[in-house]
Formats: structure tokens, sequence, C-alpha cells
């Protein structure tokens, strides 16, 4: 009797990385039609002839899903990594949803940065801004966890600076911030639950093959 295959199955973080991804993977035979109707409300999506499954998160959930094996493969940006610090395989960088990790603010509190004072810092990244200025810069800092619109922080007074992803600097532009110092530059990646890596190894690996070909 022949064994049935089973579903490998993707989180993506929904929006542009998404987006980003289908068109990658459909670069070398990975489609899915479905995910395409922009206006359905379906949550997950089948290709049953590759045996696919994909379902889209926000962002940040992605990595739970592929930890606990809910998801096979996941798609996420490594700030979100970087931050979440899941048990996963992290298997390749796609190379797109480039930006930056930065410590941002009004040009004034450059100083308070060279000087290591005391600051407030405000942030969606609480552990990378953690790691960032009591184990690199050995600066002492008070960290406040925000949700978004970061940006506000300094403008409102709520924090001397914030921890943020800076793409094309237009939103610290309208809001007259600055990046102050650079942490880390940031990439969509591939990631993979740790027990699939080892049942559905010879898929996933010939999936990691085509890919990395592709992007060159
Ligand atoms: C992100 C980030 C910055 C902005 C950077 O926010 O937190 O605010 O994008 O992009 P830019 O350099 O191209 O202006 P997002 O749009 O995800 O919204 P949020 O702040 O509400 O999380």
């Amino acid at each position: 009797m022949k064994e049935e295959r089973r579903y490998l199955t993707f989180a993506l973080g929904k929006g542009r990385l998404a987006d980003k991804t289908m068109e990658l993977l459909e670069s070398v035979g990975i489609t899915c039609e479905e995910m395409k109707d922009k206006h359905s409300r379906k949550l997950i999506f089948v290709n049953e002839e590759l045996g696919l499954k994909f379902f889209l998160s926000k962002n940040p959930d992605v990595p739970t899903y592929v930890e606990y094996g809910a998801a096979d493969i996941g798609v996420v940006g490594s700030d979100i990594l970087r931050e979440e610090n899941k048990r996963v395989y992290e298997v390749l960088d796609l190379g797109f949803g480039k930006c930056r990790m930065c410590v941002c603010g009004p040009r004034e509190a450059q100083v308070l940065l060279q000087h290591h004072e005391m600051i407030r810092v405000a942030s969606k990244y609480p552990n990378t801004a953690k790691d960032y200025f009591y184990n690199k810069k050995h600066q002492t800092v008070d960290i406040i966890k925000l949700n978004g619109s970061v940006e506000l922080g300094p403008i409102v007074k709520l924090s001397d600076v914030i921890v943020d992803i800076v793409e094309t600097g237009s939103t610290l532009r309208e809001n007259g911030l600055d990046v102050l110092e650079e942490i880390c530059p940031i990439s969509a990646r591939m990631i993979v639950n740790r027990v699939s890596m080892q049942m559905e190894a010879e898929r996933i690996r010939n999936m990691i093959g085509m890919l990395r070909d592709k992007i060159g």
C-alpha cells in the first residue's frame, strides 16, 4: 500500500514579506493559486498536487508556529528571530525585506549615548534593545516596551531614544528624528522546525537547494 504523503506547512508573515516569499517560491515552481485571491477570507491555502499548505500569521507569531511544529517552515524577518530567540533552525537568508535595526532619536540625544547616561529607550524589541545596551555598550538603560508607532516615544517625551527598524528612513525624517547608532542589518529568513528537518529531510533540503540556487 502506498504511504500517504504528509503535507508540508508554511507559516508566512502577513503583508509584503508573504507576497515576496510567494514570488520567490513561484520562481522555483512552488505555487499556490488559492492564495492569489486577495478577497478570500480563508486562513489556510492548499496545493494538493505538491502536498503543501500555507497560512498567514502576524510576523512575531511565525517562529512560534514553527517551534511547536504547527508549521514545518516559516519566513520571518531576522529582527523577530533575534527578539524571540525560538528553538528553530534558521536555514536561509532570502535576501529581501532588507532594513536596519537602529537606535534613533533627536540629534541632541547623541550626547546621552556617548556619555553612557541612564536613558529611557522605547522599543517593540525590548530584548534586542536590552542586549545591545547591556551586553554590547555596557550602558544601563530603562527599556519601555511599545507595540507600534515607536517614533512617538521621543516626540511626546516618553523616552530619550528608540530602538526600531529603519527601512527607507522616511518615518524618521517626517518626525524630525535621526539614526544615532546602527545595531545590525535585517533581512527575511527561512526557518524550519527541528523535527521536520529530520522527518522530511529530503523534501526540505531539495527546496532549500532550489531556493539557494535561485537567490545565488
Ligand atoms: C516600521 C518601523 C518604522 C517604519 C520604518 O513600522 O517600526 O516605524 O516601519 O520604515 P521606514 O524607514 O521606511 O519609514 P511599521 O510600518 O511596521 O508600523 P508600526 O510602527 O506601527 O509597527
